[in-house]
């Protein structure tokens, strides 16, 4: 059944916006870029979704198709973005069924929360390794597609047509600093870099290239890992938010929405911060506790015994 478009997209926008669009998106079975896709696709788009688990990513797409009568979404599992093979080979099946990439959403990404005592030098790399080399990855293997996509679509505002754009979903821990953090703040810290360096090498050939950094976003997986139940239960969780909430996956879809769409025509190299003011306010990620530094100091948040994962 589809999901209620209130879900996931504001009234504001027409259909039919990004009609005859591609978007490619990886990460795209998670409860943001799912999101996100889930818009675009309302509106228009046909899509690419990539992810490791296949019957994950599969079972994404077609809820994701039910947005709108005719879409075409395509899951595309056992994709690591940490192989450009693998990357590439996906480009390659998404233009070989949907024609070609007008959109790209760089959203894979791994994370988990660890004091800088309890990360091994490939923990640390793993994180790197996910999110910076693949957001990397993920721009170097569709940057063809943005290049034709751009050219049929000049982003000059003439008209309402929009292609060659490409979306990196990044973090605020490397604003501040953060405890608990460091992988994924240096990780993020590189794909702000990629993405600005990319605004600037790319946008002389029609291209955008932007950030989305979403805050603490209700029912996601990144807060299922970094948050805590009982401070969100008691409400205290919400106190250090200026808009004391949390933030939905339909405000981060609808940040997408207007990048990608003619609203978004000038906007290049930015960084879109949807967080309700949250990474201006000190303090650590919910998932502590007790209170700063204590758990730092008693290592509670060491973790004791590493599970391995299966790598698909
Ligand atoms: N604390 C400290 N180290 C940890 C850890 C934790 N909670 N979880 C994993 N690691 C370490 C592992 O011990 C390993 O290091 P080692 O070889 O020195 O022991 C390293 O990280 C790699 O772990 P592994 O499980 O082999 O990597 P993977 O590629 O299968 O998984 C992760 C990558 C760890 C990021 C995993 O959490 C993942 O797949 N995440 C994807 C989804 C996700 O994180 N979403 C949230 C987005 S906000």
């Amino acid at each position: 059944m589809a999901l209620p478009r209130s879900e996931y997209l504001s009234s504001v926008w027409r259909d039919g916006i990004f009609d005859n669009k591609v978007v490619f998106c990886t990460g795209g079975a998670g409860t943001i870029c799912s999101a996100q896709v889930r818009a675009l696709v309302h509106l228009g788009a046909n899509a690419c979704i990539i992810g490791r688990n296949v019957e994950k990513t599969e079972r994404m797409a077609k809820s994701i198709a039910t947005a709108r009568q005719g879409a075409k979404v395509v899951g595309i599992g056992a994709v690591d973005v940490r192989s450009i093979e693998s990357m590439e080979s996906a480009v390659e099946r998404c233009v070989k069924e949907l024609g070609g990439i007008d959109y790209v959403i760089a959203g894979a990404a791994g994370n988990f929360v660890s004091p800088i005592s309890g990360l091994s030098a490939n923990a640390f790399k793993t994180v790197l390794d996910i999110d910076t080399i693949g957001s990397f990855n993920t721009l170097k293997a569709t940057l063809p597609q943005l290049i034709i996509s751009a050219a049929k679509n000049p982003n000059t505002g003439t008209n309402s047509s929009t292609g060659g754009r490409i979306i990196f979903i990044s973090a605020t821990f490397h604003f501040t600093g953060m405890p608990l953090m460091a992988h994924a703040a240096v990780a993020k810290a590189g794909v702000d870099a990629l993405s600005a360096t990319a605004a600037i090498e790319y946008g002389p050939r029609g291209i955008t290239s932007n950030v989305i950094t979403p805050g603490p976003i209700m029912g996601t997986e990144g807060m299922a890992r970094l948050g805590s139940r009982d401070s969100e239960r008691s409400g205290a969780a919400f106190k250090k938010v200026p808009l004391q909430r949390y933030g939905t996956v339909k405000e981060i879809a609808d940040g997408t929405v207007y990048l990608f769409s003619d609203a978004g025509n000038f906007v290049n190299g930015e960084v879109l911060v949807i967080d309700g003011g949250d990474w201006r306010t000190p303090g650590a990620p919910g998932a502590t506790k007790s209170q700063y530094p204590d758990y730092l100091l008693d290592d509670s948040m060491v973790r004791q015994k590493p599970a391995k994962k299966s790598k698909l």
